[in-house]
């Protein structure tokens, strides 16, 4: 994975540092992603699910090294994360040229261009990337705010795996399959 660092500055003129995630990260990754599962339905992971520091260590140093790895996060003054974007390829040989995309965001910064930001960064990254030809992604049926962000960057439905997200009070929603060919366009 190719480190990178640079800034955004939102539409409401708050400004970030955007960068590689890396080792020395794990402790603030580990806190924004327990905020982001307390507070957002739409999170995949559970805040008890949420891997401890040393796992992420290791996560991110093999990242470091893989390069069918990609991910940045959104840094604060106080160099907290408050985001993060990425995505990797499917560790099998017929599928590596696949890499699934995870973005999150806390609700203080939501609404105000982080997430096209982000994603417009996953994207350049996998259309430079040596190893990887498409984009998929699994976003929650009712989260429409995800799936108007996906569309607009014209990510298409392939699909849908009804009823694989239970959440805790028991309600059911389908698992919508989102996909981006970033190759070159075939014959
Ligand atoms: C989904 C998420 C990543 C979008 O990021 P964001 O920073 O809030 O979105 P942006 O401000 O960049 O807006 C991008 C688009 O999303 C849509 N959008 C954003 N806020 C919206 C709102 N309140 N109502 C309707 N659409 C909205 C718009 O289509 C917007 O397009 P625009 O750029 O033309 O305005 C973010 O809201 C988030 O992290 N949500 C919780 C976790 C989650 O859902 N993760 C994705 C799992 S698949």
């Amino acid at each position: 994975m190719k480190t990178t660092e640079d800034s955004v500055v939102l539409r409401d003129g708050r400004a970030l540092t955007i960068r590689s995630i890396l080792p020395e990260h794990a402790e603030t990754y580990r806190a924004y992603m327990m905020a982001l599962a307390d507070e957002s339905p739409w999170s995949g992971t559970m805040a008890h699910e949420v891997k401890d520091v040393d796992a992420l260590k290791e996560r991110f140093e093999k990242d470091r090294e893989n390069a069918g790895a990609w991910g940045v996060g959104a840094f604060d003054d106080n160099m907290q994360l408050i985001a993060d974007c990425s995505w990797n390829s499917i560790p099998y040989d017929k599928f590596r040229h696949v890499a699934t995309l995870g973005i999150g965001i806390l609700k203080p910064w939501r609404g105000v261009g982080l997430g096209r930001s982000l994603m417009d960064r996953a994207i350049a990254a996998a259309r430079e990337s040596e190893v990887v030809q498409k984009i998929e992604l699994g976003v929650f049926s009712e989260n429409t705010i995800a799936r108007s962000l996906y569309d607009s960057l014209g990510f298409s439905i392939e699909g849908s795996r009804k009823r694989a997200i239970r959440q805790p009070d028991g309600q059911y929603c389908d698992d919508v399959v989102m996909g981006l060919w970033v190759g070159n366009e075939l014959e």
